[in-house]
């Protein structure tokens, strides 16, 4: 520890010696300190100068005033929608109120909602549309026989050819129908009232986390639909997000995912980073990559996805997430 030392002296005490390479470093500091110290004197005499034209008051106003439009320019550039993407709707918002431009745009959108009109079949429905409460209530075989009109315009799905649509099986079908009609009025609110149906609730999510290897403190909740299934999803990961101090968290999301995504972000205040598919039109996996952040909150993958019936390629997507998944890594989530 004394080999650089070289005073002999009594009170010599290592460290403080010239030799010493830590001192050494401290007297190069103490050059640059100097130097800094000279420039923010000549900075601090500048500004005080330049400021004895002023009011105590008006430097107080200046501050606030720029102190308020620096917050403001913050809070107006980073936003959960892109600066571009307002930007974009602003002009076009512009360009629609523009006389020729604007004229010719809603031509083309008239155009479009009455090919709708022509093309959807459930559009196509000759009895008026109800759109008041009847002033007299209707008998049960009346209201029945209402809603045989209504399901008498379901169009044909019993063949097949409609994905995503109907899950059919006439077993069990038959069996939802009881099963639906055994329940219908349970309130699951009312555990005390109804335990058989907190009980069924229980059982139907522990094997939910069996399927996915959830481990025994995995928990979950049953939704209504898949929508809410998808809102539930999103809103724990943005709560895991901000506890871990993530600000704005981020959905990486393929384009061709269901639309509950972006309810969930617009609800729960989330940025959706969108991801483009490959040929396949699965999700592209190196596009996803890329798309992660250190705000990333989700990454999702459709099993299949809506608009192609396509499976995204969830195990690779998995690989991706383990390889950043290392104790460095910048996402809180990830790791
Ligand atoms: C993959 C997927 N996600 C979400 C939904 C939305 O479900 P729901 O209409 O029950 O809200 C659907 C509907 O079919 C779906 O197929």
């Amino acid at each position: 520890m004394s080999t650089q030392c070289h005073c002999q002296g009594p009170l010599c005490s290592v460290g403080i010696g010239t030799g010493n390479p830590k001192s050494k470093r401290l007297k190069n500091f103490e050059l640059y300190f100097e130097i800094l110290k000279a420039y923010s004197t000549k900075a601090k005499n500048y500004v005080n100068g330049y400021c004895t034209k002023y009011e105590p008051w008006q430097l107080i106003a200046w501050s606030v005033l720029w102190t308020l439009l620096i917050v403001w320019a913050y809070r107006f550039i980073f936003q959960l929608e892109t600066l571009w993407s307002r930007f974009k709707k602003k002009l076009f918002r512009l360009v629609r109120k523009m006389p020729f431009l604007g004229n010719k745009i809603q031509k083309e959108l008239d155009k479009i909602t009455e090919d709708l009109g022509k093309h959807l079949q459930y559009l196509k429905v000759d009895k008026d549309y109800v759109k008041a409460l009847p002033a007299q209530d209707l008998s049960t075989t009346a209201v029945l026989e209402r809603l045989k009109e209504y399901s008498s315009m379901d169009g044909i799905w019993q063949e097949g050819k409609a994905s995503g649509a109907v899950y059919r099986e006439e077993k069990l079908m038959e069996l939802l129908v009881q099963a639906y009609g055994n329940f219908a009025w349970s309130n699951p609110l009312h555990p005390d009232i109804f335990p058989g149906l907190s009980k069924l609730e229980a059982e139907i999510v522990r094997m939910a986390c069996s399927l996915f290897n959830g481990g025994p403190d995995s928990c979950g909740c049953v939704t209504s639909g898949g929508t809410e299934s998808i809102l539930m999803a999103c809103k724990a990961y943005r709560d895991l997000a901000l506890e871990k101090g993530i600000k704005t968290p981020e959905i990486v999301v393929p384009v061709s995912a269901h639309a509950a995504f972006d309810k969930a972000a617009s609800y729960f205040g989330m940025k959706m980073v969108r991801v483009p598919p490959n040929k396949m039109m699965e999700v592209n996996v190196w596009a996803m990559r890329r798309a992660i952040s250190k705000n990333t909150a989700m990454l999702v993958c459709s099993a299949p996805q809506f608009p192609h019936g396509v499976t995204d390629p969830i195990p690779e997507v998995a690989k991706v997430m383990r390889e950043l998944a290392h104790p460095g890594s910048q996402n809180e989530i990830l790791k």
